[in-house]
C-alpha cells in the first residue's frame, strides 16, 4: 500500500443510487483513508463534483481532455496512485464498457489503465441487472478479477422489487476496509447485512448505524441518503447541502408504501381463483374509467429509476426481448369446453387452463357430423402413414397462466380426416383444441411446443408429415412453479426463449419423411414469405394462406401451395374441402415419388 493513508479512486457512474457515494466518501475518510473521486458524465446528473471535492477533500475529475493533467498523463497516473478502483454505483452501462475493454471517457480509460484492484458496486433496476447482458458482463468481470458485489434485494425507487439496490454505504465501505487491511469495528449482522426489505421500516438500525457520525445530525443525513422516505425538505446542515443536489419537483412514492403495497397483497388460496377472476373481470370493466384517476393521485419519486429495460425481449435467434403485450391479441374470445370464454389474461388473470383432456371432450366435429364424399375403394393413401400436427400450444408462465395463440386446430384437424378417409394410418399430434377426433385418426394430445416436438419425434416414421400446428415462437423462460404474485406497481419482466423449430427439425432428421409440408400463416406478402420459408425450413411444400381475415377460428381458408415447382392457389373454399385437395395432392405426391423410385 502506499504512503500512509490508504488511497481509494472512487468512480462515481451515472446512477440514481450515485448520492450515496457522498456517504461512501465520508466513511472512507472516517475509517483512515485518502478518497479522490472521477465522476463520468451520467454521474454528473445525479451529484455534483462540488460535493464529492468538498466532501473528500480533493480535486474531482471529470474529464479525459483536462490539458493540464494530460500533459503529465493524468489520467495514468490516477490510475496508480491508488491502492484501490472502487466503481460505485456501477451502472450497466459502465460494467458492459469495462467488460468489453472499452475506454471512452476518463473513469473507463483509468479502470482500463490501473494496474490495481477494482471493485464494482452495482445498482440498477432489477431488469437492468437481470438482464443476460448485464449478467453476462458481471461474470466476465468477476473471471477478469473484478471484485463485484452483489446488489441488495428489495424495493425500487421505480416501484419494483428485486435485486439491484446498491448495498448501503456501511457495507461498501466494510468491503473497502477489508482491501485496505483496515480493521472496522463488528456491527450486529442487521445493521449491516440486511436484505434491504428488512432494512425499509428498521430505522432504528440505520440510525444506529448513523449515530457514530461525528459532526453530522444524525436524523438529517438518515433523511438525506433515503431518497424514497417522505421528508419535509430542510435547508441547513449536510442533509442540507445533499437534498440540494438532488433536485425533487414532485412527490415521491415513499419506499415504506412501496413495501406495504408488496406486503399487504392478500395470499389468496388455490381454491379462491375463480372467484378472484370474476373479482378481476368486473374490475376491469369498470377500471377504464378510474385509470386516469389513480394514475394523477399515484405519488412519484422524481427520482426514481425509469423503467430503462421495458419488457425484457425475448430470445428469437440472436434477439433477447419479446415484443410488448398487445391487448388487442389478447381480448379475444377463446374456445373452450363449455363454450367461448374470455381468454387467460397475461398479467392478474386469475382463470384455469382448460386440461386438455376436457377439450377433448366436446362435441364439436370439424366434419360437422358428416363423412367425406369418397369413392368406394378410391383409397390412394392405403399403406401410408400420414403424420399431422395441428392446433396452438400453450406455454406456461406459472400454473395458472400461459401463452398461446388463436389457432382452432379444425385446419388440420380436417386434413387428418381427409387423409384418413384416402386411407392413411393417420396420427395426429394435437394442442389444446376442443375439437372431436375424427374416425380412423390415431391422436395423441400435447399442450406446448416441447411436448408436440417431442409426440412427433416419437410418431416418426412417416411417408409424409403435415406440419399445421400454430406452434408457439417461444416460451417463457423460467417456468415459476408458484402462481406468480403482484409486486409494487410494475408488471413482472417475461423473459421468452425459443421453441424447437419442428417443421425443420423434421425436414432435416435422419427419420425424414419424404414429403414434408409445413403451413405459412401470414398476414402480408403472404407468397413472398412463403416461398422464403419453404427454403429456410427444408420443407418440400408450404400451404400458405393470409390470415388477416378470420382464417384462424373461421371455416374457410384460402391457401397457396408454394413448391419447388412454383406456386398452385387454390380458390378459398370451406376448409373441409381444402383438406381434401391437399390429400389428393400428397397422395400423387406420393406415389410419384414411388412411381419415380
Ligand atoms: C433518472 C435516471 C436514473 C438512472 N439510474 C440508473 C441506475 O441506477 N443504474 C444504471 O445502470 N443506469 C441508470 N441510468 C442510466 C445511466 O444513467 C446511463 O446508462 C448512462 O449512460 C450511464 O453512464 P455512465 O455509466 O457513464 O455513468 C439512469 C438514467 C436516468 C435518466
Amino acid at each position: 500500500m502506499s504512503g500512509e493513508q490508504p488511497k481509494v479512486l472512487l468512480v462515481v457512474g451515472g446512477g440514481i443510487a450515485a448520492y450515496k457515494s457522498c456517504e461512501l466518501v465520508r466513511l472512507i475518510r472516517k475509517g483512515g483513508g485518502d478518497v479522490t473521486c472521477v465522476v463520468t458524465d451520467g454521474g454528473q446528473q445525479f451529484v455534483t463534483p462540488m460535493a464529492l471535492a468538498a466532501l473528500s477533500e480533493n480535486p474531482v475529475h471529470t474529464t479525459l481532455w483536462d490539458l493540464k493533467n494530460e500533459a503529465e498523463m493524468g489520467h495514468i497516473q490516477l490510475s496508480r496512485e491508488a491502492d484501490l478502483v472502487v466503481v460505485c454505483p456501477a451502472t450497466a452501462d459502465m460494467m458492459a464498457k469495462m467488460a468489453a475493454g472499452i475506454a471512452d471517457d476518463l473513469a473507463t480509460t483509468l479502470i482500463l489503465a490501473t494496474d490495481k484492484p477494482v471493485m464494482a458496486v452495482p445498482a440498477m433496476n432489477v431488469r437492468m441487472w437481470e438482464h443476460d447482458a448485464t449478467q453476462r458482463n458481471v461474470t466476465w468481470l468477476k473471471q477478469a478479477g473484478v471484485h463485484v458485489l452483489d446488489p441488495d434485494e428489495g424495493p425500487m425507487a421505480c416501484g419494483e422489487f428485486g435485486y439491484g439496490r446498491l448495498p448501503e454505504p456501511e457495507v461498501i465501505w466494510r468491503e473497502i476496509a477489508g482491501h485496505l487491511d483496515i480493521e472496522v469495528e463488528e456491527l450486529p449482522p442487521a445493521a449491516i447485512g440486511a436484505p434491504a426489505s428488512a432494512q425499509v421500516g428498521e430505522d432504528e438500525v440505520v440510525e444506529d448505524v448513523v449515530a457514530e457520525d461525528d459532526g453530522v445530525e444524525e436524523d438529517d443525513f438518515v433523511e438525506a441518503i433515503e431518497p424514497e422516505e417522505e421528508v419535509e425538505p430542510k435547508t441547513g446542515g449536510f442533509a442540507g447541502m445533499l437534498s440540494s443536489l438532488i433536485s425533487r419537483t414532485t412527490p415521491k412514492r415513499t419506499a415504506d408504501e412501496i413495501e406495504a403495497e408488496y406486503l399487504e397483497e392478500p395470499e389468496e388460496a388455490e381454491n379462491e381463483v375463480s372467484e378472484t377472476a370474476e373479482d378481476d373481470a368486473s374490475k376491469s370493466e369498470t377500471e377504464g374509467s378510474n385509470e386516469e384517476t389513480s394514475a394523477d393521485e399515484l405519488d412519484v419519486d422524481p427520482d426514481a429509476v425509469p423503467d430503462l429495460g421495458g419488457p425484457l425481449l425475448a430470445t428469437k435467434g440472436g434477439a433477447s426481448s419479446a415484443p410488448p403485450t398487445d391487448p388487442e391479441a389478447i381480448n379475444h374470445l377463446v374456445r373452450t369446453g363449455a363454450g367461448d370464454a374470455a381468454p387467460e389474461p397475461l398479467e392478474g388473470g386469475e382463470e384455469l387452463p382448460v386440461a386438455p383432456a376436457e377439450l377433448e371432450s366436446s362435441d364439436e366435429d370439424v366434419l360437422g357430423g358428416e363423412n367425406f364424399a369418397v369413392k368406394k375403394g378410391h383409397r390412394p393413401l392405403e399403406g401410408r402413414h400420414v403424420l399431422i400436427t395441428a392446433g396452438p400450444t400453450w406455454e406456461s408462465i406459472d400454473p395458472v397462466r400461459y401463452i398461446a395463440n388463436r389457432s382452432s386446430g379444425k385446419q388440420g384437424f380436417a386434413i387428418a380426416a381427409a387423409a384418413a378417409a384416402l386411407g392413411a394410418k393417420v396420427t395426429l399430434v394435437a394442442g389444446p383444441v376442443a375439437l372431436k377426433t375424427p374416425v380412423g385418426v390415431d391422436r395423441i394430445n400435447v399442450e406446448s411446443a416441447e411436448d408436440m416436438s417431442k409426440a412427433v419425434k416419437g410418431a416418426l416414421p412417416a411417408d409424409a408429415a403435415v406440419m399445421v400446428a400454430a406452434v408457439a415462437d417461444w416460451r417463457p423462460k423460467e417456468y415459476r412453479g408458484e402462481k406468480m404474485k403482484k409486486r409494487g406497481s410494475a408488471p413482472p419482466a417475461l423473459a421468452l426463449e425459443e421453441n424447437p423449430d419442428i417443421l425443420t427439425n423434421v425436414a432435416v432428421g435422419d427419420n425424414r419423411p419424404e414429403l414434408v409440408i409445413g403451413f405459412a400463416a401470414e398476414t402480408e406478402k403472404v407468397l413472398d414469405h412463403a416461398k422464403t420459408k419453404r427454403k429456410r425450413k427444408a420443407a418440400d411444400w408450404i400451404i400458405a394462406n393470409d390470415v388477416s381475415g378470420d382464417v384462424m377460428g373461421g371455416d374457410t381458408n384460402r391457401v397457396h401451395i408454394v413448391t419447388e415447382a412454383g406456386v398452385e392457389s387454390l380458390e378459398e373454399m370451406p376448409k373441409l374441402e381444402v383438406a381434401m385437395a391437399l390429400a389428393e395432392r400428397i397422395a400423387q405426391s406420393l406415389s410419384k415419388v414411388a412411381a419415380d423410385g
